[in-house]
This record gives structure tokens, C-alpha cells and sequence, in this order.
């Protein structure tokens, strides 16, 4: 009996040495923890329930035959972060490179449809070779399978990826399809085809981290959400982000208890749009005072930065917030910041997740770069995942709402349940200037009469009132009371119900 015992033990020794010593000591000199080194840091101490440790693949070629490591390379289990239930796969680079093989793609599907079932995130630790390449097409099922699983996940439960390794090739489109992308700068890298392929296909020469590298896919494509310094800081950011999630979409996320007063006043707020309408401020600002405890988790802070979006939380209930910045671009809406907003209303409209938005935006982006890269379509993106959006809406005018810029950003037409405005806010069709020099443009050569008709505009739409005296606001609010208003709204809507008519599914313009 004791036999028995211990060679359960001896099995599990092997399959925790994973690709064995020399290999685990290649995997830290690069600055990158081991597969289970980091699901220990991930998951909250001894709650991590492993399973499948003693799959093997069944490739027979090449010699793997004699080739067999338990678990073949990706550890897989359940467990919690802050006591809440998380799948998670961690693909251990240790492994044939952390390859996917047949196996090691049905240990991954398995967790997803277990997560699925019960209702829990499935959090994705990637560092792989790709495709096991000794096993060609059934590896190429295997990650068949899990993309899949992703899009049958997608909306059900949270979905996020750690990319903290290679993950080239095909293997990018499973982190793509879920919700979240983390990744560790100078150690993991994403792209369609290497270095070695766009060398030889378009002669450029770039590095990998140039060509797909944490600060590429967080600052130009945006494929990624957040940049950091390394495996540590990565894993304990997503333990403090899937706090801010609920576990499915059957679930509200979690709240947390604050002692944060939910009518604190802040008067910093009453100075903080300028007076001159031309100056801008950082509505980053207005997010950190009114938010609990001013704990705001920024998503894509780098990319598209005229756009603010995150997660805070307004008396411990999560709140998505959306903002335009108008120290960049004047926090115009472009292509890419569309797109950012659109990707992540529509993440909070399926998880139940009230989305709080402030507005200071001067309309869209003017230019041929625009226009040719499909604004229309892009901008129409993110009008409609506002307008298809059943959650909670609360919508804080600050400033300018210009134009169909002022339509897109929550208004009350697409259904916003609360529509605020401060003192400040200019709703209309564009700036005083700009409607002037089109409708009186037989005075332009008078600047005094363009100066009197200028002011006379201001007068009329550059305030809250027109809008106010259609409703189309609530109410106009002093800035210092923001929080408070905020969290009444919210407190209102807490049973909110609205549904969409019946269809298959909508067609955003994609
Ligand atoms: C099998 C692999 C492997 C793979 C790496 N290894 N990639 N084994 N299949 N895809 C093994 C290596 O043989 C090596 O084994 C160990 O993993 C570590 O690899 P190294 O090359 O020593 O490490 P490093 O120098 O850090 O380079 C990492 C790497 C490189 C850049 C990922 O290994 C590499 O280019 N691998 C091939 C990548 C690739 O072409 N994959 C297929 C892409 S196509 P030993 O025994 O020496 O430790 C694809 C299609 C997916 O993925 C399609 C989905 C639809």
C-alpha cells in the first residue's frame, strides 16, 4: 500500500519539475517565473485545486514517444483570488516550449467548459511556442478548440489573458477573442508572422519587441490593455482587476463595502473645467475624486489616451466609466478611441456592469487620415454599443457635447436613464466660432458684427439650459456634488430592467 502511496508522490514530483532543473533556470534568467511559480503569486495561498497533471501526449513521431512530461506543459486547475472562484491555464514554456499539443489543448478546453458551466473567469497565462510542432494538425485542433471555447465564453464569463512569453502565429487569436490582454514588457511578444517572415515578405527589419512587444500592442495597435514591468506586478494586477468583475454573466459583480461617504463633496471640482472653453484639464481628475476611495483601474491607458476608460466603484457597487480627455486631441473621438470605448461598453452592457460617462467632447476628428481609415464606420461603433446597452446609464455633460459627438456619448436619446450637466456644459451643434463663420458667413469680412454674433451664439447654446429645458438633461448639478448624484442615480437603477428586442444577434459595424 505504502508503495502505491508513494509512487503517486514520485508522479507527482515529476509532473511539478515540469521541463526539469536547466530548463526552470533558462526560464528565470530570462526574468520569467515558472508555469506554477506563477499560479502560486496568481491564486489566492493553498486554494489551487490542479487536475489533469498526469496527461501525456499521444504523439509517437519524431521520437516523442520517449518524450513524456506530465501535465504536457500547461498547468491547469481552479481556484480563488480574494475568495472568489477563477479557472486558470498556464502554459509552462518549460515544456516543449509550453507548445500546444492535442493534449495540452483538451486540459485548456476543459477548465473553459467547467468555468462556463459554473460560472467563473478563466484567466490565461501564455507562454508558448505555438503549435507543437511534431504533432501538426491535431495541434492545429487543439487550438481550433480553444478558440471555440473563447467565443462561447465571450459574454458568459470574463475572459482574461496574461501574455508573458512568446505567443506568435495562429496561437494570438485566442488571447484576442477574450476580454482582457495583459502583458510584461521586454519578455512576451504577440504577432501574426516573426521578425524573420515580415524581413523577408516586406524587408523591414524590426525586433520582436519592436514588431510585437508589450509597449507596441499597449501604445500603437492596441491589441493590448496593459504594459507592465514584470511577471510579479502582472499576476497581482489581475488579482486586484478581477475584483472589480463579477464571476458571469448571471452575476452582479462584487460589492465592496467602503467607508467612503456616498454624498462626500469635493469642491476641488467646481474649479476644474477652465474658464476659457480652448484650455484643457485632465478629467482623469474628475474620475479620481468621484470614484471610492479614488481607486480607478485604468484599461488601455496609453492607447487612443483622448479616451479614458476603467473600472471604479460608486458606493462598492463596480462602475464602468467612459471619459473623453480633452487634454489629448481635445478629446475629439477618432477611429481609435471609438473603437476602445465601443470594445468596452459592450463588455460592460454583457456583464451587467452600470456605465458612468463624462462628456467633454468637440466632435469627431476632422482629416483624410480619418475619413479613408473608415471613421464612419468606427465612430458608428461605438453609438451603437451605447445605444444597444440594457445597463444602468449615468451621464455627466462637463463641457462640450458637440455635434453627433454629443448624440454617441450617452445621451439621453440612446437611452440614457440619467443625463447630467454641470454649469459649465455647452451642448450643441458645434462652437460659437465655428457655427458663426457658417451661418453669418456674409459678415466674416465685419469683425465686430462677427464678434457680436459670436457672442450672441454663446449666449444662447453654449450652456445647458436649451438642452435642460428639453430634458434632454436631468438636471443641472454643481460639480461638487458629483459622487453624490452619481451614487443616487445608481442607487435608482439598481433594479433596472430593459430588454432588447428579439434577434439572433445585432450587426455592429465591424
Ligand atoms: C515543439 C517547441 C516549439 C514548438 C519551442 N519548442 N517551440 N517544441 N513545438 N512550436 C521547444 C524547443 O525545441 C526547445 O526544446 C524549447 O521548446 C525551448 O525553445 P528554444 O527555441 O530553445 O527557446 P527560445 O530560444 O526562447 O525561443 C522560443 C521560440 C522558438 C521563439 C518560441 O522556440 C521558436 O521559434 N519556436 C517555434 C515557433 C513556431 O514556429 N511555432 C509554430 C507557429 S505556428 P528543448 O528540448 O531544446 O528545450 C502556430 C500555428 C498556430 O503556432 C495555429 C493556430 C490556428
Amino acid at each position: 500500500m505504502r508503495d502505491v502511496l508513494e509512487k503517486l508522490e514520485t508522479k507527482r514530483a515529476g509532473a511539478r519539475l515540469g521541463g526539469g532543473v536547466r530548463r526552470v533556470e533558462a526560464q528565470h534568467s530570462k526574468g520569467k517565473l515558472t508555469a506554477r511559480e506563477r499560479i502560486e503569486i496568481l491564486l489566492d495561498e493553498g486554494s489551487f485545486e490542479e487536475r489533469d497533471m498526469f496527461v501525456e501526449h499521444r504523439c509517437a513521431d519524431f521520437g516523442m514517444e520517449a518524450q513524456k512530461v506530465p501535465g504536457d506543459g500547461v498547468v491547469t486547475g481552479h481556484g480563488t483570488i480574494n475568495g472568489r472562484l477563477v479557472f486558470v491555464f498556464s502554459q509552462d514554456f518549460t515544456v516543449f516550449g509550453g507548445s500546444l499539443s492535442e493534449a495540452h489543448a483538451e486540459k485548456i478546453c476543459k477548465v473553459m467548459d467547467q468555468a462556463m458551466k459554473v460560472g467563473a473567469p478563466v484567466i490565461g497565462l501564455n507562454d508558448s511556442g505555438g503549435a507543437r510542432i511534431q504533432e501538426g494538425v491535431a495541434s492545429l485542433g487543439g487550438y481550433a478548440e480553444v478558440f471555440q471555447r473563447n467565443v462561447l465564453a465571450s459574454g458568459v464569463v470574463p475572459q482574461v489573458s496574461l501574455i508573458m512569453g512568446p505567443c506568435a502565429g495562429g496561437a494570438v487569436y485566442s488571447p484576442a477573442m477574450t476580454d482582457f490582454i495583459f502583458m510584461v514588457k521586454d519578455s512576451s511578444y504577440m504577432f501574426v508572422t516573426g521578425p524573420d517572415v515580415v524581413k523577408t515578405v516586406t524587408h523591414e527589419v524590426v525586433t520582436a519587441e519592436q514588431l510585437g512587444g508589450a509597449v507596441t500592442h499597449t501604445t500603437k495597435s492596441g491589441v493590448a490593455d496593459l504594459a507592465f514591468e514584470n511577471d510579479i506586478e502582472a499576476i497581482l494586477q489581475v488579482r486586484r482587476f478581477v475584483d472589480f468583475l463579477p464571476s458571469s454573466n448571471r452575476e452582479r459583480p462584487p460589492v465592496r463595502l467602503t467607508a467612503d461617504p456616498t454624498d462626500r463633496n469635493e469642491p476641488a471640482l467646481d474649479s476644474l473645467v477652465p474658464a476659457n472653453p480652448n484650455k484643457p484639464y485632465d478629467m482623469k481628475e474628475l474620475i479620481l475624486k468621484v470614484v471610492d476611495e479614488g481607486d480607478f483601474f485604468e484599461v488601455q491607458p496609453d492607447y487612443a489616451r483622448n479616451m479614458i476608460v476603467g473600472f471604479g466603484r460608486l458606493a462598492g457597487q463596480t462602475v464602468g466609466l467612459v471619459a473623453n480627455q480633452p487634454m489629448v486631441l481635445a478629446g475629439c473621438l477618432d477611429i481609435a478611441s471609438s473603437t476602445k470605448a465601443a470594445r468596452f461598453v459592450r463588455f460592460c452592457d454583457a456583464f451587467e456592469i452600470p456605465i458612468v460617462t463624462f462628456v467633454d467632447v468637440p466632435g469627431f476628428l476632422p482629416g483624410t487620415a480619418q475619413e479613408y481609415g473608415g471613421i464612419i464606420k468606427h465612430g458608428a461603433k461605438l453609438l451603437f454599443a451605447y445605444a444597444e446597452a440594457t445597463v444602468p446609464k449615468v451621464t455627466v455633460i462637463t463641457r462640450k457635447a458637440y455635434g453627433g459627438a454629443y448624440d454617441v456619448m450617452a445621451s439621453k436619446h440612446l437611452r440614457g436613464d440619467v443625463n447630467y450637466a454641470w454649469p459649465t456644459a455647452e451642448i450643441a451643434v458645434m462652437g460659437p466660432k465655428g457655427a458663426v463663420e457658417i451661418i453669418f458667413r456674409q459678415d466674416m469680412g465685419d469683425p465686430a458684427k462677427i464678434e457680436a454674433r459670436t457672442e450672441e451664439y454663446r449666449q444662447k447654446f453654449a450652456n445647458p439650459f436649451v438642452a435642460a429645458a428639453r430634458g434632454y438633461v436631468d438636471d443641472v448639478i454643481m460639480p461638487n456634488d458629483t459622487r453624490r448624484r452619481l451614487c443616487r442615480s445608481l442607487a435608482m437603477l439598481r433594479n433596472k430592467k430593459l430588454e432588447n428586442p428579439w434577434k439572433k444577434h445585432d450587426n455592429i459595424p465591424l
